[in-house]
Parts: structure tokens; sequence; C-alpha cells
């Protein structure tokens, strides 16, 4: 049937696998027809010389997220995803927090509540378990994996919201048993909390310390403690914003074992060094966990992107104004660092960024690109293939990128709603000039045209790849992928 609402013609259609001159055909918000002469749509978009992408999935993001006394997030559900619309991407994933003492269930709720009416692009949930009580072992969690909610960021850092290593093996059978991934924020929390109060001692308190109190073997002894964990529970986990070498030599030495450990990076680790967080008080624009480390190690990055290492790129939006009693000068004073909130804005940057550095200069491949940025975050999180690709059936999500627009970034064209970006002034080459969510034009010409209310939530599917590895004991004890029977047995021997 040749009814189009709308036709994307003569651009060059880029999946994870394919790069190909054809036209879309979109039909109800999803895509119907890919070819080549299409009919006349409704509504027509000439894209000659330009890239036509899925839209990104930023699989790992914080807004409006209750946050400790006095502080607040910047950016809410509505700015948010405005930002992200702006900058290409038409699917987020948010986290809601459960707060030592809360329901799972009713973190979840709030969630919702503060979601309602207010997203650009559609959005998912993972959950922060911080309390994992008896009742949220056997009953919460299990029912609200099968409800949709099928991921969750374990922390093993943060006073308030660590677990320690009996909780996380708890958690880790609970993904196992239901078939939800587990996330984990790998960094040693005594060690930093030491080496905090060391540096507090000595009165080093400004910005540039609080990389001082996180160095790599913080992240690396983590990195290694939650992949043994993983192993002993034999459930796949994504290590999430890996920030350098020997994080990463941790995750190269688990696969040669033949672990299934998933990892995420994010901008920061590939663009900012601790140099950056040494500016006198403007460092705190760029106090993140784990911190951005050095030239040597962004380099280690690129090569995990390139050499497939990582399954994910994240933004890892943690958006806290600068100047603001309620963001980076909490009670409106210049703290010391460990009281600095933690995170850095990248919603609408991170894509801009990873295709400018890393397609244009060869160090990945366009459909390299589309597969970090979008086709594997949707994968990994059960909502592929509705989200995360162009392909007849899917959700018409897609950014059409021009790949030659020189653009300086500033936070003036930013659409969140912080007050700086830690990229101010670096020039980029490509950006979205028109992002559709479900066919729809949310971002258009450098215009903002979604409406509040148009994101839908999104519940997840049980994600293929957080299956664990399944060994069949008529195939002499080999695992072998694809034995639900077996895998369903296994797991209650196991746990149950
Ligand atoms: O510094 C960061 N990354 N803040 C956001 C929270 C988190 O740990 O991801
Ligand atoms: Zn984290
Ligand atoms: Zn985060």
């Amino acid at each position: 049937m040749n009814d189009f609402d709308t036709v994307i013609r003569h651009g060059t259609v880029a999946t994870a696998c394919d790069t190909m001159q054809a036209d879309i055909g979109i039909r109800d918000g999803r895509v119907v027809a890919i070819g080549l002469g299409l009919a006349r749509g409704r509504e027509e978009i000439d894209a000659t010389g330009l890239l036509v992408l899925p839209g990104g999935v930023d699989a790992h993001c914080h807004l409006d997220q209750p946050m400790g006394e006095g502080l607040r997030m910047a950016d809410d559900f509505l700015t948010g995803t405005r930002s992200a619309a702006c900058g290409g991407t038409t699917t987020v994933i948010p986290f809601a927090a459960q707060e030592k003492g809360q329901s799972l269930r009713a973190a979840v709720e709030d969630y919702h509540r503060r979601a309602e009416g207010k997203a650009l692009v559609d959005y998912a949930f993972h959950m922060i378990v911080t309390d994992p009580t008896r009742t949220v072992l056997h009953e919460e969690l299990p029912a609200l994996i099968e409800a949709g909610y099928t991921s969750f960021k374990i922390y093993m850092t943060y006073e308030d919201m660590r677990l320690d290593d009996r909780q996380i093996l708890q958690l880790l059978a609970v993904a196992r048993r239901h078939g939800a991934l587990a996330m984990i924020h790998a960094e040693n929390a005594d060690c930093i909390a030491w080496l905090t109060e060391t540096l507090e001692e000595a009165g080093h308190t400004a910005p540039k310390f609080h990389a001082t109190s996180r160095p790599m073997a913080v992240e690396r002894e983590a990195t290694h403690r939650a992949i043994a964990l993983s192993e002993v529970v034999d459930v796949p986990i994504l290590i999430v914003h890996v920030s350098g070498r020997e994080a990463i030599d941790q995750i190269r030495w688990a696969h040669a074992h033949g672990l299934r450990i998933y990892a995420e990076t994010c901008p920061q680790y590939l663009f900012l060094t601790a140099n950056d967080l040494d500016d006198g008080y403007e460092g705190a624009k760029c106090v993140c966990s784990p911190p951005p480390r050095d030239k040597a190690n962004q380099r280690v990055v690129w090569d995990g992107l390139a050499d497939g290492l990582f399954t994910i790129v994240s933004s890892d939006h943690a958006p806290f104004r600068f100047d603001d009693p309620q963001g980076k000068k909490p009670g409106g004073q210049e703290v010391p660092f460990q009281y600095i909130p933690n995170g850095i804005p990248g919603l609408e940057t991170r894509l801009p960024l990873l295709f400018s550095e890393g397609v244009l200069t060869g160090r990945i491949t366009l459909n390299q690109f589309v597969a970090l940025t979008a086709t594997n975050p949707a994968r990994l999180y059960g909502l592929h293939p509705r989200k995360g690709t162009i392909a007849v059936g899917a959700d018409a999500d897609i950014a059409i990128w021009d790949p030659h627009r020189e653009v300086t970034i500033e936070n003036r064209l930013l659409h969140h709603a912080v007050d700086y970006t830690p990229y101010e002034g670096m020039r980029v080459t490509g950006w979205p000039v028109t992002t559709l969510v479900r066919g729809q034009r949310v971002w258009d010409a450098g215009q903002v045209c979604g409406q509040p209310g148009q994101g839908r939530f999104l519940p997840c599917g049980k994600p293929e790849m957080a299956r664990p590895k399944v060994v069949d004991p008529a195939a002499g004890g080999h695992y072998v992928a694809n034995l639900p029977d077996a895998l369903r047995q296994l797991t209650r021997a196991r746990h149950e």
C-alpha cells in the first residue's frame, strides 16, 4: 500500500550493519517501506546530501531524580528530553531511584508522576536499588521486572546508595532468575572514603582533588570485583561509565575468560581530562564519577570503541547548575570537593561529539556509531527492534544529520536547563537537523517543534543479552545458547 504520511527521500540511510541510498516511507508512526522511488507521501522530507540514522537511544541519563537535602537536578523530563531531541536522541532511559526505606514500587510510581505530560521523546525507566530488603528481592523487583522495568543499577560507592558484595550477589541472582540486566557503578567506596578523609586533613579540598580521591585503582578493583560477582552468579552485567585503561583491562580479561560483561563509556572519558577539574572552583563543572582521566586513557577508550570492547555510549547526563545553591555550589558556597554534586550535562552533545571525533576521523565507522548509540542500547534494554534501528515495522524514530555542518558548542545553543556545558568552545562537524519521534518532528531547522507529553513511556522486554550462559550436560558441559528449558531448570536449581 503506497499510502505514506511522510517520505524521507534521497538520503543516505545507515543502520548498525548497512549503509544505503534509500527512501523511507512512514505511516502511523512506523517505518512501513524502505526502497527507491517510493510514492509521494502527504509530507515529503528531502534528505539529499544528508544522513538518515536511527534516533539515538541514551540509556544512561538522570532527569528530575530526587536528590539529597538542598540539591536539585536542573533538568526535568521536559527540558531533558527537549535537549535530547535537539541532539538527535529519540529515546531516553533515566532512573527511578529507591531511597533507603522506600518501597521500590513507590519509587517507580513517583517517577511516573514526574514524567507525566512532560517528555518530548519516548522514555523507559531503569531502577536504582539502594535497599534490597526481602520484600524488594522476592516480591517488588520480580513483579516490576515482569511489568517492563527490566534493568536496575547497583552502586558500589556513594554512602547513601552503596551495596555490599552480599547484597549485590542477591540482586544479581534476582536478575538471573527473572531475566533483568544489572548495571554496576564500579568504584571502591572505602578507598574513596579513606582518600577523601586524608585529602581533607591535608587541606586539599579544591574540585581538582575529586579526581585524586578516585584514582584508577579504585575503579579497577571494583570493576574486577563486579566481574567476579557476575561470574559467581553466572549472569551478564553491564559496567557503566568506564573511564580508562585499567578498568578496560579487567573487562578484556573477562572477555578472554568467556564471561559476558558489557561495558558502557561516555563522552566525558573521550573529551575531558582531570586537568579540566583543575581550574579553581570552575573545576566543579567537570566533577563526575569516575572522574575524567588523561589523554592516554582517552586513547584506550577510543580503541575500546573501535575494537568492540564497548557495547554502548551513553551521556550519563547528570544535570546540576553551576551557579546555583541547589547545584554545584550547595547553599551558595564553594564547598570542599566531596560535597559537590557529581555529574555533568551531555544529552544533547553525546551524538555530535562522537560523530565528529569518532566517525569523521575514521576511529569508528558510521555503522559502529549507530550500533553504539542506538541499536545496542535498544537491544541491551529490551527495546529492539521497535527502537534503535530503521527497519520495516520499527517506530519511525529518525535523526536526519547534516554531516558537514560545523558547530562550535556553546551553552547558549543548547536546550537543557543547565547553565554550562563542559564542552564550551569545542568545534564539531555534523549535527542532526531534523529529529522525528514516531514520525513526528520534534526538532527541525533549529526549532523545537515537539510538544510536552508527546513522548510515551516504553515498558521494556526482557533483554536477550541479559540471558546467562547455559551449560548443556548433553553437549559435554559446553555452554549452549537458546536452551530456554534448561535455562529455567538451572536457574531454579541454583536459586530456589
Ligand atoms: O558523576 C556521576 N556519574 N553522576 C551521576 C550518577 C552516576 O553515578 O551515574
Ligand atoms: Zn554511576
Ligand atoms: Zn549516572
